[in-house]
Formats: C-alpha cells, structure tokens, sequence
C-alpha cells in the first residue's frame, strides 16, 4: 500500500487483518479456505411476550453452516476444528427496521433509559447480539443442536438460538426485521487447505461472507416469519458487486484496495449487515471515552456518525473533503481516513450507486421517511460513571439530504448554503423533521430535471440534460 495515500491507523490493539496470510515458509489461502463455508439463516419464528408497552418478542433463529465443496459436510459449529479453535467466532445480530432505516430502538434498554456500562462497546442504537454461539460450554448456552420437536426439521448439524427483543414504538408499518449471521472460523482442519504448515502458525481468521434474511414482526408462533428473499423491506441503495470493481484486494492505481471484511474478519462482503447497525441513530460512541495521558485527544472529542451514507461517503472523499474523516473505533483506536484517495472520478456517483432506467438512487429527493443522520447521542462518554444515551428523540441531528451532500461538501460555505438556501439544520432533532418545522428544499433547485440536477451537477452519463 502506497504510504502517501493510505489511511491512517493507531491502534491500542493490534490486529492481523492479512487476507493472503504468509509467513517465510508457507502461505495460506484464506480465500480459498472461506470456499469451505456458507453461513445459511434457515428459519426465524416471532413470538409475542406478554402483552406490555413496550411489547417484548421472542425470536428464534434456526441456522446451519454448510461447506459448498462438499454437499456431505455441514458444520458441527460446537465441535469442528475452525469453529472451536479460538479466536474463532460465531454471533446473531437482531435489527429491526420502522419503515425507511434501521434503528434498532429498544434494543439496550426498552425503557431507552441511559445505560451505564462497565465495559467500553456499548452502543446507542445497535442491533441485540446472540454472541459465542461456537461454545457449547458457555454460561449460559446460547445456541442449541436443533431436534425435529424444536427446529422442525432432521437435517445435521442445525442450531437455533432464541433472543428477546423490546422494540420500542414502531412509527409505522412495515414491522420488519433483520438477522445477520455473522463470524469467522479460524484455519484449522479445513480439508484441503494446509493451515499448519509452518507447524506452529497463529490461528487466522478466515473471511465468511456474512448472512442476512429478513422477517417481520406481525407473525406469532411457528417458525414461519422469514420473508422471501426476494423481500427486501430495505429500499436498495449501492450494491456490493460495484464495491467490488475496486475492493477486490489488487491496486487500482493509489494502492491495494482490501476486500469488504471488516471487524476482525467478522463482518465480510454483505452490506445489508453494515447498514442494520451503520444506521442514521448510531454514531461512533461505544469507544468514545477520557482521554488517559499520552494518548490521542480526539478518542475525547466529539461523535461522529457511522450512519453508512455518511462514513462511506466520508472515506471515500479525502482529499476533496476540508476536514479529515476520524472514527474511533474498537479498543479506541483512531482511524484517521483522510489519506485515502479514490482512484477514479469521485463525482462518478454510479461507481457505487444503483442507477437503472436513467434514475439513480444518489439523485434526489430522498425516499420519505430517511433519518436525520445523528452526530449526538447526548451520552455521557467523558462522565464517571460513563454513560451511553440510548434514547433518540433527544439527539442532535444533521436533516437527512444536507448529511448526504455535506459527507462529500464539508466546506463551510457550503454547507451554509445547504442552510439558507436550502432550510436544512445541522443541529435539529428527529421530531423536528417529522413535524416538517425543519424542511429541506434541495430538490427544488437538485433535483431530476432542475437547473442543478444532481446527476448532471456531476456529470454523469444518462442526464436528462446531456442533449
Ligand atoms: C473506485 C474504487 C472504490 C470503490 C468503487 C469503492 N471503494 Fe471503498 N475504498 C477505496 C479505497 C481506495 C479505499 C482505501 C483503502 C486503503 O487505503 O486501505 C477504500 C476504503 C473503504 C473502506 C474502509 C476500509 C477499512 O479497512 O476501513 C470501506 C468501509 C469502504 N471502502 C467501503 C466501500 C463500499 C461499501 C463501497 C461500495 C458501495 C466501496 N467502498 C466502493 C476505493 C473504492
Ligand atoms: C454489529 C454491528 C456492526 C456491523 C454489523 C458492522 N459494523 Fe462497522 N462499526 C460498528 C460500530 C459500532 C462502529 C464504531 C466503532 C466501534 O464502536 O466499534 C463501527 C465502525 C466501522 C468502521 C470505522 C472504524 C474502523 O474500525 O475501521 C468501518 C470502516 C466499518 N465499521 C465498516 C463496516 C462495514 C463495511 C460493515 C459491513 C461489512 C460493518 N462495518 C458492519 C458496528 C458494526
Ligand atoms: C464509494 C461509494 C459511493 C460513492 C462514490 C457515492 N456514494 Fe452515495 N452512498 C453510498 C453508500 C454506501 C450509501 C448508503 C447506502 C445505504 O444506506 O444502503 C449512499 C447513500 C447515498 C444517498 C442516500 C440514498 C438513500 O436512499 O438513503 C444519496 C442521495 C447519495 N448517496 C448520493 C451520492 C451522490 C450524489 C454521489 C456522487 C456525487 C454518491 N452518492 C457517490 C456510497 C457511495
Ligand atoms: C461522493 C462525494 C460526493 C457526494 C456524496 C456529493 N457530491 Fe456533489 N460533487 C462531488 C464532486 C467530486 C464534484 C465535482 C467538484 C469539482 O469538480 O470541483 C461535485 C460537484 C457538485 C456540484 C457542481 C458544483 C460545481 O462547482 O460545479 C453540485 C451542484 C453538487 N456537487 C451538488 C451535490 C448535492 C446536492 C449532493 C447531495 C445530494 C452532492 N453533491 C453529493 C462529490 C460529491
Ligand atoms: C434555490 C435553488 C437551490 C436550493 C433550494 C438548493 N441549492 Fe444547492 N446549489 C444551488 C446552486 C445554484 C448551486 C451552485 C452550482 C454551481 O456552483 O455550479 C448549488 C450548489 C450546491 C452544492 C455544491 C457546492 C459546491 O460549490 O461544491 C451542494 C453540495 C449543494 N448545492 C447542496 C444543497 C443542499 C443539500 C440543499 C438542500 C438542503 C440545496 N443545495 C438547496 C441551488 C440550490
């Protein structure tokens, strides 16, 4: 990676993040190694606890992991080698969404009172986690061999896990969730693939794709809540495929662009999982706190917003962007992305987005009922005890189009522009904006067909103004 463009990183951890793991004596494909899983969501089931505001559910997920190399093998995920050698690992994600955007309301505390967390990791709006389903000797248990009484089905080596949920006060329909099946096993008796070869080598994690199925909260009972997969409740924005064209671990002219695996290789190549927890109410608060001597002043400083339109936007944009793109992320390390540079036309918003039929998914307006991005939990992250603010309505919030635009156009000028001109707010509130006392008027002036049409503004082919 070319030193002058990369990103910066300091880490209180070190991570081994190698996709092609060599050491002087062997090399281990992880790649192909990843060929040998396939994380399979099979069936979820919904059923309501008893009747209370806020209402609780409880959602069972049964699932398997199947080796697409050979159709006789399906993963004893408590027994097998990849799955039990640590620092392997296997976790559910719940998230649900109120219409637009994930939000996962409720899912710390379904009273959104503050939480008061020993441990640094908490966030304020993240999806409810079904964590070390690889451990069969966890106390308690989280994941269970699945009998035909309990899964409805005598297929090997099925698992089910079951989470309760506290949705707080959907604001509209649909009623819809998401599950992600998310981790990586480790290179360890995976037949084929020498991954003992230097004798002693660490254990590497080996990038999964991760898996995602949608359900909906309005069936009861049976397990019978999983949606088709052809029903996404989520409107599709960007598609991975397109992500590819760059991340596919070669350069493109400023330096290697990793494969999408993120998170410790536990997050690969699925962006429906990054959105259900890279949402407008999430920021970058869970490993916000005091700053100890010698260390780096900005893991004190301000939130910045993880929303996923705003970080992808933001580290993509360096160099054209005035302020540098910092998140703080696991074990407070500072990811400082204002080196990257994207390798080809950065206002070629099509690298990215879904555009079919001359209409693109980056041109405005924005589809109703898109959050405001929040850049303030009101959390207590520099206070003793610290404290994490899981309750929205209070935060401060960017108006959703000014967030998207400005992510990219962080000059001041500009953004005063998006205010005056444009009646966005850089500091609102979620019930602002629904109340319309806040009303962005962006598409009046960007939007299809008007003299500062986004697609023609940035020059894109299929503009309604090419003629
Ligand atoms: C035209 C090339 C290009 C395209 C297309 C592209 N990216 Fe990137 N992306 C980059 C480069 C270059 C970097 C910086 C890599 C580095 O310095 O290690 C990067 C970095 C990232 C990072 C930070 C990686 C990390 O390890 O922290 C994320 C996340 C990311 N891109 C997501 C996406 C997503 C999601 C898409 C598709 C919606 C996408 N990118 C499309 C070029 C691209
Ligand atoms: C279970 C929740 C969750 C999922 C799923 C998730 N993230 Fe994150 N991500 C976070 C949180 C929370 C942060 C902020 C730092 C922190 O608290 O770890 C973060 C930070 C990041 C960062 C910036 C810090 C860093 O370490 O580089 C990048 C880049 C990132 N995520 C990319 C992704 C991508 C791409 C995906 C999907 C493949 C994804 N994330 C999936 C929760 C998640
Ligand atoms: C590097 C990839 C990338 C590029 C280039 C890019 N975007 Fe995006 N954009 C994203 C991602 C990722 C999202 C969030 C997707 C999601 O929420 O599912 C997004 C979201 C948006 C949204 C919000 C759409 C919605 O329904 O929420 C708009 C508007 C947008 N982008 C405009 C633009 C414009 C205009 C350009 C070109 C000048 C552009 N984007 C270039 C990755 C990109
Ligand atoms: C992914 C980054 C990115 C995003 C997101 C983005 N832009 Fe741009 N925009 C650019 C780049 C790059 C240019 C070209 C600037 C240049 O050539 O100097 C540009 C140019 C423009 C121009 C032409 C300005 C000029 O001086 O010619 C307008 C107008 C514009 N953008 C509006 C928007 C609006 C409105 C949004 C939000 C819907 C948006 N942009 C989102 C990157 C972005
Ligand atoms: C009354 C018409 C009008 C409205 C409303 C409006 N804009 Fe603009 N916008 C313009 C014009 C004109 C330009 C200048 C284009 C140029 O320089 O070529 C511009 C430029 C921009 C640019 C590019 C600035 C640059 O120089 O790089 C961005 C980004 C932008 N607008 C965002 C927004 C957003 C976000 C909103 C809504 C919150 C908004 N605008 C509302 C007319 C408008």
């Amino acid at each position: 990676m070319n030193a002058a463009t990369a990103m910066v990183r300091t880490m209180a951890v070190a991570a081994a993040t190698a996709f092609l793991a060599s050491t002087a004596n062997a090399t281990v494909d992880l790649r192909e190694a990843a060929k040998h899983f396939q994380y399979n969501i099979e069936k979820i089931g919904v059923t309501p606890g008893p009747a209370a505001t806020p209402q609780s559910y409880s959602v069972k997920v049964v699932f398997s992991v199947t080796d697409p190399t050979d159709s006789t093998n399906v993963w004893d995920i408590q027994n097998a080698l990849p799955f039990t050698t640590a620092p392997a690992q296997l976790t559910l994600d719940i998230g649900w969404d109120p219409g637009a955007d994930f939000t996962n309301t409720g899912g710390a505390t379904g009273s959104l009172a503050l939480t008061s967390p020993l441990a640094l990791g908490t966030g304020a709006a993240l999806p409810v986690q079904v964590r070390n389903l690889v451990n069969k000797a966890a106390v308690p248990v989280t994941a269970f061999p699945c009998t035909l009484a309990d899964c409805a089905t005598s297929a090997p080596n099925r698992f089910f896990a079951i989470a309760k949920v506290t949705p707080t006060a959907f604001p509209a329909l649909p009623m819809t969730g998401r599950v992600v099946l998310e981790g990586r096993p480790v290179c360890k008796g995976v037949s084929g693939i020498n991954c003992d070869d230097p004798p002693v080598p660490p254990n590497i994690n080996i990038p999964v794709t991760t898996a995602t199925a949608n359900f909906t909260f309005a069936q009861t009972g049976t397990l019978a809540a999983k949606l088709p997969l052809t029903q996404d409740p989520r409107r599709p924005v960007v598609a991975i495929e397109k992500c590819k064209g760059c991340h596919d671990g070669k350069d493109h002219g400023t330096g290697i662009v990793p494969k999408l695996s993120l998170h410790g290789e536990n997050r690969n190549e699925n962006l429906g999982a990054c959105v259900v927890c890279h949402n407008p109410n999430q920021t970058d608060v869970p490993y916000r706190r005091p700053v100890h001597a010698g260390e780096d002043a900005r893991i004190g400083g301000p939130e910045v917003a993880i929303d996923f339109k705003v970080m992808v936007h933001s580290i993509h944009s360096g160099g054209f962007r005035e302020q540098p793109f910092v998140v703080i992320g696991r074990n407070s390390s500072v990811n400082d992305f204002s080196g990257v540079r994207f390798p080809k036309e950065l206002r070629n918003c099509t690298l990215c987005h879904i555009d079919s039929g001359g209409k693109g998914t980056f041109e405005l307006p924005l589809r109703a009922g898109v959050l405001g991005t929040t850049i303030k939990t009101q959390s207590g992250y520099l206070a003793t005890p610290r404290t994490i603010d899981v309750d929205p309505s209070n935060d401060t919030k960017i108006s959703p189009t000014a967030a998207v635009c400005s992510s990219c156009h962080d000059k001041s000028e500009v953004k005063s522009h998006m205010v005056r001109t444009g009646g966005a707010s850089f500091a609102t509130t979620q019930k602002a904006l629904s109340d319309r006392i806040v009303v962005e008027r962006c598409a009046s002036c960007h939007g299809p067909g008007k003299d500062e049409d986004v697609r023609k503004a940035h020059e894109i082919r299929g503009s309604r103004h090419d003629d």
